[in-house]
């Protein structure tokens, strides 16, 4: 009997050898749905019309040097680095992040952020250089004023600027005091800033968006290179049986299974980069933080936002921000989908890193009594199963050093 069994299993394995969907059993439909989450599918980077520096390889160096420069900060101390440690796909492990002070929410990996429409948890930036300049004037992350950065610039980054984005205006410590600044919530910045010539502000407006424009060149480029996962798809495609075999355990294939079928999670975790670049509410009810619901008007109102005056972009081209999902009520509590490249790498999880370990993500997800997931049926082994494929979306990153 058994030996019957072994020679069927070779023969109906070898009978359908021709057939690419037979390895590990996926059948055509399903083959479709891993091609589309395989880094194969990943289209080249898209274009930024509102940065139009953003593929300028001196903005990227510049940018680069920009990201780690701590002296972009009120103590020296903090740099995007800081929270972003590429040697930790980006991220930094707290729940919640430090710099200056505590931030209320966990940092972002920033792998293939340029793929994405909206930045931050609550989507309240619309480009990766309007994202870039907000940290810098948070009293929690870099403490910092957009009228000192335009003064570091001058003292120490002169000549790089100009080779991109042409001659520095005159700033000096009278008309343009480094405390002044409209962003920080301090009352005394904001007074030194209104006191300032428009002129001056304007000019230092520029700079401070031209500063995000170079970091956002630089982080345009942090992108995945393939994952077992990826390589799993490539053998199953070319039908090597023993290639697939070793890339992924029995357990993973079968979390992918439930990953891409029952479990439902390619509802939202979907595409190359697992994400919808979307907003959802996923049962967590955090009572602080009401997520997207805050960021729709903040991302309008912003004045370094896609529509505003330091955009590159023709307002036809500003498409998400001009068709804005504006339902405060349906985005209550949403937060974006986050990426789930390299996920097993960089515990805790959630925008507050509420949740500790990938096992209990999914613990959370069978009763997190949301409407938009349903994942009540899943057993123990289920997850351990998801957790096992959730393992093999780590690989290395691609970014200029
Ligand atoms: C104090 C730690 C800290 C510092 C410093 C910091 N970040 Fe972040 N970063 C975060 C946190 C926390 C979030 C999520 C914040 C939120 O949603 O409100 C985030 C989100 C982001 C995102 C959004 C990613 C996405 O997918 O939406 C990008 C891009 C980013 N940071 C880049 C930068 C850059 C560039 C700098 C330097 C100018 C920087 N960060 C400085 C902690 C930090
Ligand atoms: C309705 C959309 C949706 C579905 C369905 C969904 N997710 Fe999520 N997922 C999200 C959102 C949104 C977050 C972030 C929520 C937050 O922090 O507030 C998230 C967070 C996560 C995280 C944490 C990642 C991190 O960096 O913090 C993991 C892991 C995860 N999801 C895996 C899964 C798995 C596995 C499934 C299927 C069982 C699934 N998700 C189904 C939208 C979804």
């Amino acid at each position: 009997m058994f030996s019957f069994l072994l020679a069927f299993c070779f023969i109906a394995g070898h009978a359908s050898a021709d057939n690419s969907a037979s390895v590990h059993g996926w059948s055509d439909e399903e083959m479709k749905t891993l091609r589309s989450l395989s880094l194969s599918s990943l289209p080249p980077l898209p274009a930024d019309p509102s940065n139009k520096y953003s593929d300028d390889p001196r903005a990227i160096t510049l940018g680069r040097k920009l990201f780690f420069d701590k002296r972009f900060s009120a103590n020296n101390k903090v740099s995007c680095g800081t929270c972003h440690i590429p040697e930790m796909s980006f991220t930094d492990k707290l729940p919640l992040a430090k710099g200056m002070g505590t931030t209320t929410r966990r940092t972002m990996p920033l792998i293939g952020a340029a793929y994405q429409s909206w930045f931050f948890w609550d989507g309240r930036k619309d480009s990766l250089w309007s994202q870039a300049i907000g940290p810098i004037e948070s009293s929690v992350e870099h403490g910092f004023t957009r009228a000192h950065c335009a003064h570091l610039i001058t003292d120490h980054y002169r000549r790089e600027y100009e080779e991109i984005f042409g001659n520095l205006p005159k700033i000096d410590h009278k008309s343009c005091p480094p405390k002044a600044s409209p962003g920080t919530g301090n009352p005394e910045a904001l007074r030194a800033w209104n006191a300032m010539k428009p002129d001056d502000r304007e000019a230092v407006n520029r700079i401070y968006a031209n500063i995000g424009k170079a970091i956002a060149a630089f982080v345009r480029q942090i992108t995945p290179q393939p994952a077992l996962f990826d390589r799993y798809v490539a053998a199953v495609t070319k039908n090597d049986r023993d290639a697939a075999e070793k890339l992924m355990s029995a357990d993973a294939v079968a979390g992918l299974k439930l990953f891409i079928g029952k479990a439902k999670c390619t509802n939202c975790h979907l595409g190359p980069l697992f994400t919808n670049s979307s907003f959802h509410n996923i049962g967590l009810n955090d009572p602080k933080d009401v997520g997207r619901a805050e960021g729709i008007d903040k991302v309008m109102k912003d004045e370094f936002n896609c529509l505003g005056d330091y955009s590159d972009a023709k307002p036809d081209a500003c498409v998400e921000l001009r068709f804005i999902d504006r339902n405060k009520i349906k985005n209550r509590g949403a937060f974006k989908t986050p990426t789930l490249r390299n996920v097993a790498d960089r515990p805790p999880y959630m925008h507050a890193g509420q949740i500790k370990t990938l096992f209990e993500v999914l613990s959370f997800y069978r009763r997190s009594g949301s409407d938009e997931v349903d994942h009540t049926e899943l057993s123990n082994a289920d997850l351990e199963k998801i957790e096992a494929f959730l393992k093999t979306l780590s690989g290395p990153l691609n970014y200029p050093h």
